[in-house]
């Protein structure tokens, strides 16, 4: 009896982690929305320690795929100031979030949001001086060729920064490992796997930055 009581909160247990983890790579319920809002606040000093790598002009225009709940988009308008952000994400539910948090931004036409994969970007070939990707690209379903697209919309000169909370080979891998690969099935990078990514792809000057004590990573390629 108390064995059957074990295993039914383990498989209880079991069945909630990979609820969540799927909402973590494509909020799509009520738990979704309001993980991407919890995300606009946790992966907040995530992005900007990460956009400290990066230049934005003020007139810049930028693109934020997989923008999650929105922060990111809003950051990035607090940037470019004379400028334009667009963002991207394949989630309905993160699309709604984000419009919300940036409704202000788009009423005055410096901010665009929409529904859209990173492996087909609704935009024309080299239109964006810089495009972020915070806690995302882990997710995306053909990584090389995804970057690849991205390289498309770049302009000559343009940026592309992959931002994210942890790198395969971090402090406690160990216990890293199993929940990115296992439970959220994600791809786990090292950096130099990370370099290598966007200089096969195209990217000149790849270069990668970490924050050894938080397990961050920041990868940074120019077209
Ligand atoms: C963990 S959340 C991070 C959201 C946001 N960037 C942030 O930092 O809070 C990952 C987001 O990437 C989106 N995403 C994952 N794969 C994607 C893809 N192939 N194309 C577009 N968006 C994607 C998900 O829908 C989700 O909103």
């Amino acid at each position: 009896m108390v064995g059957l009581l074990t295993l039914g909160r383990v498989v209880v247990a079991g069945g909630l982690m990979t609820y969540v983890a799927r909402q973590c790579r494509k909020p799509s319920s009520v738990l979704g929305r309001s993980l991407a809002r919890g995300m606009n606040s946790s992966h907040e000093p995530l992005t900007r320690w990460g956009l400290s790598h990066i230049t934005i002009a003020p007139n810049a225009s930028a693109l934020d795929v997989g923008c999650g709940g929105g922060r990111t988009i809003e950051t990035l308008a607090s940037l470019a100031t004379e400028g334009t952000v667009a963002g991207i994400d394949y989630s309905a539910a993160s699309v709604a979030v984000a419009r919300d948090r940036n409704r202000g931004l788009i009423a005055r036409g410096r901010v665009r949001i929409e529904e859209g994969s990173v492996s087909s970007l609704p935009f024309p070939d080299e239109t964006f001086d810089v495009v972020t990707a915070v806690e995302t690209h882990y997710y995306w379903p053909d990584l090389s060729n995804d970057v690849r697209e991205v390289l498309r919309v770049l302009k000559p000169g343009g940026t592309f920064t992959i931002i994210a909370e942890t790198y395969r080979g971090r402090t406690n891998d160990w216990l890293y490992r199993p929940l990115m690969r296992g439970l959220l099935r994600a791809t786990y990078l090292t950096p130099e796997d990370h370099r290598r990514l966007l200089s096969d792809a195209g990217y000149r000057d790849a270069a990668v930055f970490i924050e050894k004590r938080r397990g961050w990573v920041c990868v940074v390629g120019y077209r």
